[in-house]
């Protein structure tokens, strides 16, 4: 994985837990990586995995929260750091249509090493929107939040449902978003 994403961690577990809490949290990781973290290197997925899992047992959350809260605490990040991606589209599900093209060609380009995620978005109307996740990461609990954080950054309430996952043997995780409708404006 990136290392922009184990960036994104430290800075997630820094501002929850304290500088100090920080450090001893990762002085109890056994990590194969011996060097700081810094953006554009790549780092082993266990590494990330073993930061997340003490994350656990120091914040007393289960895996699955801590990834969720995690990838809510990613998207205003990214925002800042990469304003042009979401200051093109008014709208959530704009948005998140093209989470492919950003994933295959820009973060390629910025990265040319990076094993991003794939999606594929269907468009059944004009309120919903299902994408299809895959990765050999799993990481389905880190889209949960990611959506959430979306939602958030736009000030668009989206209702979500997992109707597939790769963790219980499914080819992808599902996920159908439903997105509260455009506020009507009087004059
Ligand atoms: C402009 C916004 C975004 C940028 C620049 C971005 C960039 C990245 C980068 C650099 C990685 C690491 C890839 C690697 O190490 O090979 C990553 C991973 C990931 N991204 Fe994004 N991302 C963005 C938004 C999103 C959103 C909104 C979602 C989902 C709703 C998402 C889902 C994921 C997931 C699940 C991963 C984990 C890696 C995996 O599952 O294989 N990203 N992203």
């Amino acid at each position: 994985m990136k290392g922009i994403i184990f960036n994104l961690l430290e800075d997630f577990l820094t501002e929850n837990l304290g500088e100090e809490k920080f450090e001893e949290l990762i002085d109890g990781c056994t990590l194969k990586t011996r060097e700081p973290f810094v953006g554009p290197g790549s780092y082993p997925d266990e590494d990330l995995l073993a930061i997340v899992d003490r994350a656990v047992e120091v914040m007393g959350m289960t895996k699955t929260a801590v990834l969720r809260v995690f990838g809510k605490f990613c998207i205003g990040r990214l925002a800042r750091k990469y304003p042009s991606f979401f200051n093109r589209h008014n709208h959530a599900k704009a948005f998140l249509k093209t989470l492919d093209a950003i994933h295959s060609l820009e973060v390629k380009k910025l990265y040319a090493d990076a094993k991003p995620p794939e999606f594929i978005m269907e468009d059944p109307s004009p309120d919903r929107l299902v994408m299809r996740y895959s990765s050999e990461r799993k990481l389905c609990p880190l889209m949960e939040g990611l959506i959430e954080g979306v939602a958030e950054h736009y000030r668009s309430p989206i209702r979500y449902r997992q109707r597939q996952c790769m963790l219980e043997g499914g080819p992808s995780c599902e996920f159908e978003l439903e997105f509260a409708p455009a506020e009507v404006v009087s004059s």
